[in-house]
């Protein structure tokens, strides 16, 4: 195909760590486009992009434009990706994939329809190079069989009730927000490293903060720096904690914590699986180690060190030992990924970045959590 060159929707928190990470794997980012004309203008300056387009129209019009990167909040995905599909755009779409599991089957119907494009969901969690390593020492049988995993992922931006954000209502950005918005990561990072299926969950949620005050007219961005305007009273209906019970099929078990009101975690990933040979443990403050946990002989710690690791993992990683890879590095490398395949114009059959298969399982996954947190008991995920 021709070259790609991409554009970008959604000017806050997440839409210029797009734009960085497309540039720094050598794509060409032509423009960006926000709430309003004024928006995407003031963006495409402050990212010397060449485009600040008016409208998503016009950014489908540039047939210039052959990759749309979706960095908008959730309510907008399903529309925008039926457009960027329609329009003959590959999509690499922010996740979770969709406000709720119908919107999300329509979307993977979609995607079926239109085998040519890729189509992407921005799980980068997948991306740090001991995420690829651990997978590879479950996938070479070296941990054994997997008895039980424990994981969190934890931050602090919505401890106070004066925080706010879009993603507190659900109209907005889904039924379940810690669970949608974080836990859905931690899941997808599960599954991907340890090749485990849910088959039912017990979920116990909370909404530590039943009413946050809305700051008055004007953006709220994700991490952004705390409004100084009134505001007013606003009733929440998402949860800012969650914790799950997990049964996999096979018969492991797991459990799974989120917060996003846990005071000093700023976003911290954790998990320990644990297997019949030894354990194996992580935490993304300090992505560059993996610990491996032996009953009959030293415990070691893995480093992230291109020589050592599995190929696997050793092909998604540009910096010696040392020199720690990070957040942003984990999107660079995704779309070292999913460009292969838009350079290719074609779909690999088992991709490692996440597909609109997977975004779908998500939401799935939200569903049987929701129903398990409403009925107090467990719930089937469904097939
Ligand atoms: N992968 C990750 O690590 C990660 C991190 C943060 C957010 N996200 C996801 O990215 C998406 C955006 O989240 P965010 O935190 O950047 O939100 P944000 O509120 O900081 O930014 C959203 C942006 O979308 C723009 N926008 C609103 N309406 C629009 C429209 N009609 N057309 C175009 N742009 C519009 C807004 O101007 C705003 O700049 C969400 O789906 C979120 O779940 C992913």
């Amino acid at each position: 195909m021709a070259k790609p060159i991409a554009a970008v929707v959604g000017t806050g928190f997440i839409g210029p760590v797009h734009v960085e990470a497309l540039r720094r794997v050598g794509v060409q980012v032509k423009g960006i486009v926000g709430s309003s004309p004024a928006r995407s203008r003031q963006a495409a300056s402050q990212l010397d992009l060449d485009v600040g387009y008016p409208s998503i129209e016009a950014l489908l019009a540039d047939s210039e434009v052959n990759v749309v990167h979706l960095a908008s909040p959730n309510r907008l995905h399903k529309e925008q990706v039926l457009a960027c599909l329609k329009a003959g755009k590959h999509v690499v779409c922010e996740k979770p994939l969709a406000m709720d599991t119908a919107e999300a089957r329509e979307l993977l119907a979609a995607s079926r329809r239109h085998p040519k494009l890729v189509c992407a969901v921005n799980y980068n969690v997948r991306f740090y190079p001991i995420s690829l390593e651990a997978r590879s020492l479950v996938r070479s049988g070296e941990v054994g069989e997997i008895y039980h995993l424990h994981a969190s992922y934890t931050q602090d931006w919505l401890l106070y009730p004066t925080d706010f954000n879009w993603r507190v209502l659900a109209a907005e950005g889904g039924a379940l927000r810690a669970v949608g918005d974080i836990g859905t990561h931690l899941l997808d990072l599960l599954g991907f490293v340890c090749g485990v299926e849910v088959e039912a969950v017990m979920a116990d949620l909370r909404t530590v903060h039943p009413v946050r005050i809305r700051p008055g007219a004007g953006p709220s961005d994700t991490f952004g720096r705390k409004a100084k305007r009134a505001g007013v009273p606003v009733n929440i209906d998402t949860e800012d904690y969650g914790s799950i019970l997990l049964r996999f099929k096979g018969g492991a078990k797991g459990v799974v914590t989120v917060s996003q009101v846990c005071a000093g975690r700023k976003n911290c990933i954790r998990y320990e699986v644990a297997g019949s040979k030894c354990a194996l443990a992580w935490n993304s403050e300090s992505p560059d180690e993996l610990w491996i946990g032996r009953r009959g002989a030293s415990n070691a710690l893995r480093l992230r060190d291109p020589s050592q690791l599995d190929p696997s993992a050793a092909a998604f990683t540009s910096f010696p030992a040392g020199h720690v890879e990070g957040y942003p590095d984990t999107f660079k490398q995704l779309y070292r990924a999913v460009y292969q395949d838009i350079s290719a114009s074609r779909r690999s059959a088992r991709p490692l970045y996440a597909t609109f298969e997977d975004g779908y399982r998500e939401l799935v996954l939200c569903d049987a959590i929701a129903e398990s947190h409403r009925t107090g008991s467990w719930a089937k995920v469904s097939n």
